[in-house]
């Protein structure tokens, strides 16, 4: 329900009793605009006509996001929870329809504390990965963090959907690195592990963010990584054998060792090979040679560093320090749409030369394929929300970018067609997608009585979570019966009656 204009100024006396006012951004506020945009990584969703929020709340403490969520509670204002504000389709900060509600921007809350004695750390979801990464090279260089690639994505959202990067096949998802977490719930209690009990701590780990309540902090396992990893780039033009050579690598890249990962950027007439191996090149050069001689890897192509110089390296290029994964600043001037898929079995070679053509249209975007087998692959379906385990042989996400000249209709229409071109290669029953790559294309959530609906929730539920998503539905109901916490791809409450 809408909530009339009364509650909304008694959502706002409320906040203005529990937190300081300089913590408080009402539309009013002179400040109001820098704040909001200030981690909105997708200039789409930062338009006269995007919904904003009436309030952005910006807690230095766990009792202010408490109280944002006891004053929303009690005046029928929800709150939306923004980490890194990197959503795909920017619901830590905008609503897809129109409704009153205020933003818990979790900025502030962004310490990480490691205990290299026990290598393990405790991360506040307002951290960014590069934050975390630092923190840990600053402990040891011989410890790491297996999660995703840009170095300003928030700990909080990305560990809510799953997180993965360079480290997925030796350590597989961020949350299966995950021991413990506190959790603010639609009561305004702090609960952690122990406290939210097995279902909730299980659903928090990659069952999508916003649902369950706020996550404040999550305690992680550090994880080993050799003084020496590897990097190397290896672009092969179609000219150049690019459709023998992915074709290839579809078999190959998922069954390799584990220290070994090369995902690939297929972009108008190339696929570039981008890859870390966890050791030295004296011992990656053979391996290639025997595994994946197709790709012609010489000495030439490889770069040694520690693995925390990876991380800029492979994000920001190779003139970046270490130091640049500090900075916040998302600024980017480029509209993007994005969508994603899981492959169980290899696409055909006729195949690829279609999708190389597609690739050639104008208005076309890229393919970003990250290989899985390893230790993603061999945790089972269920252990933890995120579905898509063994005999996963790679996720694709595909991306389309514009500029403020266009309105991005062209773009957007080449990635859906694209998209359908791509279903009869890819998995399907259901249609596999990553919630971190977020689609609404894919369905949107339906209220009824002002509880949003199970059914409804399956048409993209079950291609995020599978068989899981029941599961997160029960939960849902226990920590969340009302469905406070609620947006357009939030997990829908189900209440099992025996
Ligand atoms: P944001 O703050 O927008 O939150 C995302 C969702 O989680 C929202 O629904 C929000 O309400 C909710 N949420 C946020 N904080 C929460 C909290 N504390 N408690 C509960 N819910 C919370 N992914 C990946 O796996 N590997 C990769 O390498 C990359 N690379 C990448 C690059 C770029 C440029 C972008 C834009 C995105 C990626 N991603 C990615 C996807 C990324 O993992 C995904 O967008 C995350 O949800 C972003 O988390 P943020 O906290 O930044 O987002």
């Amino acid at each position: 329900s809408v909530p009339s204009l009364a509650s909304s100024d008694a959502f706002l006396q409320c906040l203005s009793a529990a937190i300081p006012k300089q913590l408080l951004y009402t539309q009013s506020s002179p400040s109001f605009t820098s704040v909001l945009v200030s981690s909105i990584r997708n200039p789409k969703f930062s338009t006269p006509g995007t919904v904003r929020p009436l309030c952005i709340v910006t807690p230095t403490n766990a009792s202010h996001v408490q109280a944002a969520v006891v004053c929303g509670r009690r005046n029928d204002v929800r709150v939306r929870v923004r980490s890194g504000g990197h959503d795909y389709e920017g619901l830590s900060y905008r609503s897809a329809r129109p409704e009153v509600f205020a933003v818990v921007d979790l900025a502030n809350l962004r310490s990480v504390r490691v205990d290299q004695k026990s290598a393990t750390a405790w991360v506040d979801s307002g951290a960014t990965l590069g934050e975390l990464y630092y923190a840990i090279s600053k402990a040891s260089n011989l410890l790491a963090f297996p999660a995703g690639l840009c170095p300003t994505i928030g700990v909080g959202g990305h560990f809510s959907g799953g997180g993965f990067g360079m480290l997925l096949r030796k350590y597989g998802v961020a949350i299966d690195n995950v021991l413990d977490a506190t959790l603010v719930d639609a009561n305004g209690r702090i609960l952690d592990k122990q406290a939210m009990g097995t279902d909730v701590f299980w659903a928090i780990r990659g069952g999508g963010g916003e649902s369950f309540g706020i996550v404040l902090s999550w305690q992680v396992k550090l994880v080993p990584v050799p003084p020496t990893v590897t990097m190397f780039n290896v672009t092969k033009s179609v000219d150049q054998g690019a459709v023998d050579v992915l074709t290839r690598w579809q078999q190959v890249a998922p069954a390799l060792p584990e220290d070994l990962f090369i995902r690939v950027l297929a972009q108008k007439q190339e696929a570039n090979f981008q890859s870390m191996y966890l050791g030295t090149s004296d011992t990656l050069l053979p391996l290639m040679r025997s595994r994946f001689p197709e790709l012609g890897l010489n000495r030439t192509h490889c770069k040694e560093m520690t693995w925390i110089q990876s991380v800029p390296y492979i994000y920001l290029g190779s003139a970046a320090s270490v130091e640049d994964i500090l900075n916040r600043t998302t600024a980017t001037k480029s509209f993007s749409k994005a969508t994603s898929d899981y492959v169980r079995q290899a696409i055909p070679r006729e195949a690829w030369v279609k999708i190389f053509a597609w690739l050639a249209k104008p208005d076309s975007g890229l393919m970003i394929m990250d290989p899985y087998g390893g230790k993603i692959g061999s945790v089972p379906e269920s252990a933890t929300p995120f579905p898509h385990r063994g005999g996963v042989l790679y996720n694709i996400q595909y991306m389309n970018f514009w500029s403020a000249a266009t309105d991005g209709s062209a773009q957007t229409r080449w990635l859906r067609d694209f998209f359908a071109f791509m279903g009869p290669y890819v998995s399907n029953n259901p249609r596999e997608a990553y919630v971190n790559y977020r689609d609404l294309d894919l369905g949107l959530n339906v209220v009824v009585g002002n509880v949003t609906s199970y059914r409804a929730g399956k048409v993209w539920g079950e291609k995020y979570y599978m068989a899981n998503f029941r599961r997160l539905a029960v939960a849902k109901a226990k920590v969340d019966p009302d469905d406070y916490f609620r947006n357009e791809q939030s997990i829908p409450p189900l209440v099992v009656t025996k």
